[in-house]
């Protein structure tokens, strides 16, 4: 497919991925490879198996409903080349909603893509609290913002997902550095936890509700139902010291350089 026919695309179809063998699915594997750090992402493999018991599966109480969703041009949905992007993520039962990963090939960057995907996945995730008959009071996620000495590509992509955040109704959570495992790494314990930046998109909760304890219950639930860490351990306690006061910001002030970060 040419460059310019690309650019071109009117509408673009968003699905979901129920076929690990499909080349569409494998592309989506591509992609993320490609678009996240080491650091940032889990094994492939992990997203494969959730894909493959999909079919099987249904929101229940204290599981998890994943969904990967991919995205491509009308008509383009049997071309591998032609995938635009993905997001994965799952509905928590009574915790929430938890956006993992997204990501956009190069060529479909700035045409929308990115929000498009953000926008179904909250769809997808109402109708699975909906089968519960439980409220999805928000959905939340992390992204790694880049240290002071990042090239100024990694700080674009920082200001491109910031505004995709806040295109999407997504708020920041700041006050808070969520303390994660690196999984580059074999041994977690030996491995220096990366700090991530938390957002949110409330949902059935108004953002009024989102107050500094209620945050912290969301950013402890966060530990507790996604990397089974509890109070006590070294990454809960890190991200949640006393003192510690969060509150929902513009998802863009995240984006910018601490140092000209207004305060
Ligand atoms: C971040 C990413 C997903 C954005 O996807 P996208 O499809 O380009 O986003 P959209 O076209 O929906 O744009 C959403 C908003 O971000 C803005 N934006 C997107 N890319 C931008 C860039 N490079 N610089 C500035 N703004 C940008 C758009 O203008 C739009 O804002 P607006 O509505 O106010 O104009 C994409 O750049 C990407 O895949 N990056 C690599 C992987 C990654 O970082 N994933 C996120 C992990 S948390």
């Amino acid at each position: 497919m040419l460059l310019q026919d690309r650019v071109e695309v009117k509408k673009v179809v968003v699905w979901e991925a129920f076929d690990v063998t499909d080349p569409m699915t494998r592309a989506a594997a591509n992609l993320y490879e490609k678009t996240l750090t080491p650091d940032e992402r889990i094994p492939w493999m992990w997203i494969e198996q959730s894909v493959q018991e999909r079919p099987k599966s249904k929101p229940r109480p204290g599981g998890w409903s994943r969904h990967l969703l991919l995205a491509a041009p009308e008509g383009k949905q049997d071309d591998p080349e032609s995938l635009a992007g993905y997001v994965y993520g799952a509905l928590l039962p009574g915790y929430g909603g938890y956006l993992c990963y997204v990501g956009v090939a190069d060529w479909a960057r700035r045409m929308g893509v990115g929000s498009r995907l953000y926008d179904q996945f909250f769809k997808v995730l109402r109708v699975d609290a909906g089968e519960l008959g439980e409220a999805l009071p928000f959905v939340i996620w992390e992204s790694h913002r880049p240290d002071e000495s990042a090239t100024a590509s990694d700080w674009d992509n920082w200001t491109a997902r910031t505004r995709l955040f806040d295109r999407v109704g997504g708020l920041w959570i700041e006050g808070v550095d969520f303390l994660s495992p690196n999984f580059a790494f074999d041994d977690e314990e030996e491995a220096p936890p990366v700090p991530l930046q938390l957002f949110v998109k409330p949902m059935d909760l108004p953002e009024s509700a989102f107050t500094s304890d209620r945050l912290r219950e969301v950013v402890g639930g966060l530990h507790e139902r996604v990397y089974q860490n509890e109070p006590g351990s070294r990454m809960f306690d890190g991200t949640l010291p006393p003192g510690c006061d969060p509150r929902l910001r513009a998802a863009r002030t995240a984006g910018a350089k601490k140092s000209e970060r207004v305060i």
